[in-house]
């Protein structure tokens, strides 16, 4: 598994991250925010994403897993990831997001199933605004549709990692977004 092509330079991911950034500062203009990140494919792009928005923000963390859906990392990568739909939290939030402007960070949106459930979780807190950040849209794999306020690339069905991204946990220390071969 060495032959990973670079589907996303590390400049081009920098470019787009700093516009959304901007984004997000624009939006909400005088008023603090919370990023809540999905563990662990977000960390790196919620560490580049969060220095570019200028407003008063606090971190959390939230943790998910699905149940039997990934038979191995070998079938996640040639299949895709054959959800039954069921998404558990392994890790709630730590603080209150009631009345919180709440934004989301998620890698990467595949099928919908991990966003729509998250979705769900989060608005049961009551938070004042609800926005998804995700670097990564693959429409193509929807089986929930599932609506993002800011996405940094759409792109084809292929299995990417890098820049958070993991195969069997590996390459989330790549500098650029890869593609990993099939076969
Ligand atoms: P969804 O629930 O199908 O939208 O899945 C979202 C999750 O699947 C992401 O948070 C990733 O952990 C994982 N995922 C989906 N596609 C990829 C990929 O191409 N590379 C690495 N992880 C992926
Ligand atoms: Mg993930």
């Amino acid at each position: 598994m060495t032959d990973l092509k670079v589907l996303i330079p590390q400049d081009k991911i920098a470019t787009r991250v700093a516009a959304m950034g901007e984004e997000i500062t624009g939006d909400f203009t005088g008023e603090s925010v919370i990023f809540v990140a999905v563990l662990k494919g977000a960390a790196v792009f919620l560490a580049d994403l969060a220095r570019q928005v200028r407003l008063d923000a606090t971190f959390d963390f939230i943790g998910v897993s699905s149940y039997s859906s990934r038979p191995s990392p070998a079938h996640e990568l040639k299949y895709g990831w054959d959800s039954t739909g069921e998404v558990r939290l392994t890790k709630d939030v730590d603080q209150s997001l009631r009345d919180r402007n709440v934004i989301l960070v998620e890698d990467i949106l595949d099928t919908g199933l991990t966003l729509s459930f998250l979705k769900r979780v989060i608005l049961a807190h009551q938070p004042r605004a609800f926005r998804i950040a995700a670097l990564l849209d693959k429409p193509s794999r929807r089986k929930e549709p599932v609506q993002c306020d800011y996405v940094g690339f759409t792109i084809p069905d292929e299995f990417v990692v890098g820049y958070g991204l993991d195969y069997a946990e590996r390459y989330r220390n790549l500098p650029d977004i890869c593609v990993v071969p099939r076969e």
